[in-house]
This record gives C-alpha cells, sequence and structure tokens, in this order.
C-alpha cells in the first residue's frame, strides 16, 4: 500500500513502538493518524512529532482493558486504511501461577481480546472501502520454545495465530493483515517486569542480548505495509545482532 494520502490508527501510541510507527507513517505522508493510549499525557507529545512530520494527529485516550469500550470506540473510529495493533503489557510480578485472576484476564485482554475486536471492526470497515492493512504487533518470544513471562507469551502466540489465520482476507476482501515481530527493543515496557522497575530476568535477558531502537521496528512495520506482494498473514522478525538489524521473513504457512 502506498501510504501517502491515507488514514491510519496506532494503538500505544504514547511510547515506544507505536509512537516511532506514527511518526514514521507520517514522514510516509500518511494525511491522518488517530494515536490511541491509556497514557494521553505522553500521546500528546507522540502528536507533536506526527504533526510536525507532516500528517494530522489525533489523540484518543482508551483503555483496551476495556472490551466495551474498544468495540465502541472502533464502532466510531475505526474506519481507516492503516491499523497497527501495537499496544502491548507484560505480567509484571508476581509471576504465573501466583498472579491473581484479574491479573491474568487483564493481560489476556489488553493484548489479545482487543486486539481481536478492533481487527474485526477494522475488517469490516475495510471491506465496505475496498481494502487495507492491518499489523499486529507480536513479538518472537512467538517463535520461541519458552520465555520467563509465561502469560505474555502465551497472549503472543495467540496474536501470532491469529494473524496467520487471517490470511484469507487478503483474497476474500483484500485486507491484509501481517505481524511485526519485535525481538528485544529499549522501551519503557521493560521497566514494568519487575516491581517498580526491570526484573532479575529482564537485567539477564538485556546481558545477553542487544537491544534495537523502537524506530528499527517502525521501518519493519512500514515494509510490511508498503509490500502488496504478500499474500495475508506474513511476519516479519527484527532482531539486533552483532551491531547489525537483522530480518527474518515468515508467511502464513511457516511453521
Ligand atoms: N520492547 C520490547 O522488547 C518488545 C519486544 C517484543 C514485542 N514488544 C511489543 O511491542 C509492543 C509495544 O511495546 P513497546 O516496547 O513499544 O513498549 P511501550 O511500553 O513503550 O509501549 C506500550 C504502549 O502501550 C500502552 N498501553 C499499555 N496498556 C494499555 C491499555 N490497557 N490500553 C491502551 N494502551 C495501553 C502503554 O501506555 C504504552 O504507551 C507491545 O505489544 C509489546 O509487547 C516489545
Amino acid at each position: 500500500m502506498d501510504i501517502k494520502g491515507k488514514t491510519a490508527i496506532v494503538t500505544g501510541a504514547a511510547s515506544g513502538i507505536g509512537r516511532a510507527t506514527a511518526v514514521a507513517l507520517a514522514e510516509r505522508g500518511a494525511a491522518a493518524i488517530a494515536l490511541v493510549d491509556v497514557n494521553d499525557i505522553d500521546l500528546r507529545e507522540t502528536a507533536g512529532r506526527v504533526e510536525a512530520a507532516g500528517a494530522r494527529a489525533t489523540v484518543h485516550r482508551l483503555d483496551l482493558s476495556d472490551i466495551a469500550a474498544t468495540e465502541a470506540w472502533f464502532a466510531a473510529h475505526g474506519d481507516v486504511d492503516i491499523l497497527h495493533n501495537n499496544a502491548g503489557v507484560v505480567s509484571g510480578l508476581p509471576q504465573f501461577p501466583d498472579v491473581d485472576a484479574a491479573r491474568i484476564r487483564w493481560i489476556i485482554d489488553v493484548n489479545v481480546t482487543s486486539l481481536i475486536a478492533a481487527t474485526q471492526i477494522a475488517v469490516q470497515a475495510m471491506r465496505r472501502r475496498g481494502g487495507g492493512v492491518i499489523v499486529n504487533t507480536v513479538s518472537t518470544v512467538a517463535l520461541g520454545t519458552g520465555f520467563y513471562d509465561a502469560m505474555y507469551a502465551t497472549t503472543k502466540a495467540a496474536v501470532m495465530m491469529f494473524t496467520r489465520c487471517c490470511a484469507p482476507l487478503k483474497a476474500e476482501c483484500n485486507v491484509r493483515v501481517a505481524g511485526m515481530l519485535p525481538g528485544l527493543v529499549d522501551t519503557p515496557i521493560l521497566d514494568t517486569t519487575g516491581a517498580g522497575g526491570k526484573s532479575e530476568w529482564m537485567e539477564q535477558v538485556l546481558a545477553n542480548n542487544e537491544a534495537c531502537e523502537p524506530k528499527d521496528i517502525a521501518g519493519g512495520v512500514i515494509a510490511l505495509i508498503e509490500d502488496d506482494g504478500l499474500a495475508g498473514g506474513d511476519w516479519l522478525a527484527v532482531r539486533r545482532l552483532a551491531g547489525k538489524i537483522e530480518y527474518q521473513w515468515g508467511h502464513a504457512d511457516t511453521v
């Protein structure tokens, strides 16, 4: 898809990968970007950067753990060319099995239920308007066999499978759904793994892996949006290895 002149929604746009993607979309000539996050103060900073890059920005405070509010918001605002379902949360402490049930429901609602609800409403609107592109932020943990945060890994694996299962939408209604799989990225989410900061397990991850910058991931999201040759259900993993950004492409049928 040629991004120039298009309309977009970015969730989790107050920070990190979402903010970088919103700015990258504006730099590519998007006309208008709806910025969604639970943190409306930092959303305003993103809006300023998006407008400086030449796109119209609107700021929307929405808590994606509130599924009824999410459905209502997308019913009112979800008719766009591009949707980046990017907001996400980690479990924090205590981990499963000591985590309480409300927190389990919260991570599933933010990372999975709201993403499926947003996608459903956006696909219906995109079908009416003749097509669109949806990029879901997954994680490279969805490619692995284990990760310390069991609930986070489980939700990301669910989003990965959902993305791959959306592949037929390209043929059915010209809606291409793709997955962005960041490796380690230096963003504030890492500071929510422990009690009031980074957990010990995250300190270990950081000691043993190189972190990407949000703009590295935003570049991958733009590549997924622009490549209409992709079949649908495709994914791109982005990692930093030996100082270089590495790209791993996969498709709906890649196991
Ligand atoms: N940072 C990494 O290493 C990494 C790696 C793989 C995947 N990811 C994924 O990338 C995505 C973006 O994360 P990030 O690294 O930019 O972190 P981040 O903390 O900078 O951004 C996440 C954003 O989501 C927002 N958010 C959280 N809960 C919300 C809710 N209930 N409703 C609305 N917005 C909410 C936060 O306010 C924040 O602005 C997430 O889905 C995350 O799982 C991150």
